[in-house]
Parts: C-alpha cells; structure tokens; sequence
C-alpha cells in the first residue's frame, strides 16, 4: 500500500466556495453510472470506544456559533442540533455558511464564539483527526481523494483513522496489528460492496467515474465508524436520475444505524430524504422544522428565490 503521507487529493477545497463540478471527461451515458448498492451489506457502526446515545437524544450542538473571517461573518448565531438516529437537513443557498458549519464542527476553525457540543461536552480545540477519533465523519463539497491509491486503499486510511495499535506494534506485526488489518480490510471490503463497489477494489481512485469517486468518498467516512456522517453537498454534479439514487442511499445508510447531516443547495432534494430541515441565509439560521413546515416558509422561499419576503408569501 502506497505511502498515505504524501496525499495527492483528486480535488483540494477552494478557499471561495465553488460548486464541485463534474469532470468534464466521462463519455458514459448518465445511466450506465447509477450503480446499484447492495443495502442488505451489514454497515452498522462498529462500537470503536465511542459513548453512544440514546436513539433521539442530543448527539451534537450547535450553541450560539459565530464565525468571522475578517470582515465576513460566515456564522451569526447559529443554534441547531442533531438527535441520534435523524437525518438533518442543512440547506441554504450558496454562500450561506453551510460548508463553513461542517468546518466549525469538524475542528477546522474554532468559533469566534459560541461552542459545539458533542454529546454533551464542548469539542473545544481539537485537531481533525481527534475529531474523526470521536466519531464525526465528512466528506467534501469537492471530491477529496488519493487519487494514486485504489478503492480499498482509500477505504482502509478511514479504518486505520481508529485502530488502537500504535508504531511499534504495527512496525514488528505484532499478532494484534495483523488481527486488526485483517479485520479492517474485511470491514473495507464490506463497504464495498454495500456501495456497489468491491468488483472496482483494485481500481485507482483517479479511473474512477465521477459517480463512483462521490460513493468511495462516502465509503471511506463510513469507515471511521462514524457516530455522525456529515455529507456536504454529495449529490453535487449528478443528474436527476443518480441524485434520485443517492438519496434512497443515504436513507439506506441511516436504517444502518447511522445519524445523518445533510448539506444540500437544492431544496427539493432534501424534502423527501430529511427529518427535519435547518435553513441558513448569510450566516443565520432564518428557519428550522419539518420538510412541510420548511416548504411553506415565506422566509425560506424569499432566500431561495431571492425576492422580498413580502413578495414570496
Ligand atoms: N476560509 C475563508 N476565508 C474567508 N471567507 C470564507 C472562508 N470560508 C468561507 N468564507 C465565506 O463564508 C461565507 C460562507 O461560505 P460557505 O460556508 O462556504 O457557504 P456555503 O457552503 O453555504 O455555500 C461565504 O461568504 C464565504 O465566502
Ligand atoms: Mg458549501
């Protein structure tokens, strides 16, 4: 297995937020790319040390958040939070503050005030991969990958995010550090084929269709054991038929075991996956509820359309 040191991303995030485009390069009919996955794959969670919830409670807070980049107010007080077991929509339109929210509750910047919580206690100033060790899980707006390692590569750097064996047993393969690769290449393989994916193991990611790329993507946050998956924007570039497909998977993925936030731009998308929706414009949380309730807000639909609100209702 190739070096994960020196990372070749497929795509690296932008500063400026910009749409994760499909490559230009696939010639393959839209179709041919919906790959079918295999939901009877058994995915639950591993119990990887993480305390877990009670289905329904509070697994994560957003309390008061504000984020500043210099002049840019990318977060206003934003207050939400997730129940175990729930898929959570976080919608807006672009430029809202969505991305940034993932990166305040994933340790890439703190908050200029306020405070996440995770079950219950503040993350305070943890680094990434103590987050990841946590149980929170992303994936990117712009597809992030090691393009030179194959599928199984990629999935098994999200197991190995929380395998306990330190450097000095993996280095002299003590029998623990192979009883863990074993079963972690078992449980990338899983994975896998719950994704549609395991005839394509072998395959560098880079040879991937984009559609594939999207579910490895998923794949490998799923491997961390994730008490919390965080998908922003997953149905980006996708033509109707495969969003249509991505979103019976995540539901798929929740009836796992799974808890499920959501970042999507397109607000009809969300309507028929979500529990509940979180509406942000300009940094702010402008509403909260249930697809219905979100549907025929007058706030919601001035946001989305950009006209007044008096105008919308
Ligand atoms: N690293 C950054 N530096 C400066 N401004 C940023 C940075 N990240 C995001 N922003 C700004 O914060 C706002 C929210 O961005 P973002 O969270 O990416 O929106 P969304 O994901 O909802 O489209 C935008 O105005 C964006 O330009
Ligand atoms: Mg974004």
């Amino acid at each position: 297995m190739p070096e994960p040191t020196n990372p070749e991303p497929v795509g690296a995030e932008p500063t400026t937020p910009t749409p994760a485009s499909r490559p230009s390069t696939p010639a393959t009919t839209p179709v041919d790319e919906v790959t079918e996955i295999n939901p009877d794959v058994d995915i639950a969670p591993e119990d990887i040390g993480v305390p877990v919830v009670a289905e329904g409670e509070r697994l994560l807070e957003v309390d008061t958040v504000t984020l500043r980049f210099g002049g840019v107010v990318a977060l206003n007080e934003v207050s939400f939070h997730i129940n175990k077991g729930e898929i959570l929509g976080l919608i807006g339109p672009n430029g809202a503050g969505k991305t940034t929210c993932f990166n305040v509750m994933t340790g890439v910047y703190q908050p200029t005030s306020g405070v996440v919580r995770y079950l219950g206690k503040p993350l305070g100033k943890r680094h990434k991969f103590q987050i990841t060790k946590l149980g929170i899980a992303r994936t990117f707006q712009n597809i992030r990958l090691f393009a030179n390692m194959t599928a199984l590569e990629n999935v098994l750097v999200g197991v190995d995010a929380h395998h306990t064996t330190g450097v000095v047993t993996a280095m002299f393969r003590l029998p623990k550090h192979r009883r863990e690769e074993e079963q972690g290449r078992a449980r990338a393989m899983e994975l896998l084929e719950f994704m549609g994916l395991d005839g394509k193991a072998d395959e560098l990611a880079r040879n991937l269709p984009y559609g594939d790329q999207r579910r490895l993507e998923i794949a490998r946050a799923l491997a961390t054991s994730p008490q919390l998956l965080c998908l922003d924007e997953p149905a980006a570039g996708f033509n109707p038929a495969e969003k249509v497909k991505l979103m019976e998977l995540i539901r798929t993925i929740r009836d796992q075991g799974y808890t499920v936030l959501l970042i999507e731009h397109d607000m009809k998308l969300v309507m028929g996956v979500t529990d509940r929706i979180v509406v942000l414009e300009f940094g702010r949380k402008i509403a909260e509820g249930s697809p219905a309730e979100i549907r025929d807000n007058p706030a919601v639909i001035a946001a989305y359309l950009g006209v007044d609100e008096e105008d919308a209702s």
